[in-house]
């Protein structure tokens, strides 16, 4: 749980910022609830005892209580202002994102222009390299918040936004949408996956490859209901006509492990129920229910685990 597990540079700065002002805070707390404690006790109305001298201002207390403060939120301020700067360094290549982040209700589109591989939901990075990622919005308000690897960021429609994301270790990172944007913002969820050079260079070489068309078999037909039925509207698959923008891109749909924004892990019984009735399983989301008969969903499952 973060704050105690920080994945990359930039996180262990915040993760170190907020451990120190919650020891200081920490601390303040004891001495202050202490003291309390110690005078409610020590001079509590005893039986006989007379009115207690009563005094009004104390110049040099009222000095301590003031300057004391004040040095420690000079002290935050600075600490909070170096964090700053060490979680979010400065880029001067802005131009030259190496990885698009379009947020969508309730999706992500995962772009690498210079590879011209396109995917969704999952992210996958080299282990150790500084990465500088554009953050878009498709439509409304999205934040795009990945708590143990980076600071949150949000995506505001008509305008990029550029976060560095640098990791040490390869695994796997959940992230979540981290600002209210509609019914299903709960299941926006998020994946990094992060891996050696040489992995990450194979898995980029593999999203580029333009999958083959099935012609014969469930598959066969997958492939042409897939053209036929209004899938097309909204999806790209390369290598096809569809080249649709409004949902995620299918080119290698089946090499994710989550679908729908992660609410299913990416099987083919949850993709069949998943095109059954999109509504049943995240309520409000854009897919429209398409009424396939179970031929038609057997058939484009097969043809979507093709497209490895
Ligand atoms: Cu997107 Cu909340």
């Amino acid at each position: 749980m973060f704050p105690f597990n920080p994945a990359s540079p930039q996180s262990a700065a915040i993760a170190n910022l907020f451990t120190t002002i919650a020891v200081v805070a920490a601390l303040i707390f004891l001495i202050v609830s202490g003291s309390v404690l110690w005078a409610a006790v020590r001079f509590r109305r005893r039986p006989g005892a007379a009115e207690p001298p009563q005094s009004a201002g104390n110049l040099k207390l009222e000095l301590t209580w003031t300057i004391i403060p004040i040095l420690l939120l000079a002290v935050v301020a600075l600490l909070t202002v170096r964090t700053m700067s060490a979680a979010d360094p400065p880029h001067d290549n802005a131009g030259a994102a190496a990885v698009i982040v379009t947020g969508h209700q309730w999706w992500w589109a995962v772009d690498y222009p210079q590879a011209n591989v396109h995917t969704a939901n999952e992210i996958h990075l080299p282990a150790g390299e500084r990465v500088l990622f554009a953050l878009r919005s498709a439509d409304v308000i999205h934040s795009f918040w990945l708590p143990t690897v980076a600071r949150k960021m949000d995506m505001i429609p008509g305008t990029d936004h550029y976060l560095w994301i640098e990791v040490d270790e390869p695994g796997v990172y959940e992230g979540a949408c981290a600002e209210f944007c509609g019914a299903q913002h709960a299941w926006m969820r998020l994946r990094l996956v992060v891996q050696s050079r040489p992995a990450y260079d194979q898995w980029l070489k593999d999203q580029a490859q333009i999958p083959a068309v099935p012609t014969t078999g469930d598959s066969g037909g997958g492939a042409q209901l897939f053209q036929t039925r209004t899938c097309v509207n909204c999806h790209a698959i390369a290598g096809t006509t569809a080249d649709a923008h409004v949902g995620p891109d299918l080119t290698h749909f089946a090499s994710r492990t989550t679908l729908a924004g992660g609410v299913l892990t990416n099987t083919p019984e949850h993709v069949a129920r998943w095109l059954a009735d999109p509504a049943a399983v995240k309520p409000g989301n854009h897919m429209p229910n398409l009424q396939l008969q179970q031929d038609e969903i057997r058939q484009l499952v097969a043809y979507l685990e093709t497209l490895q």
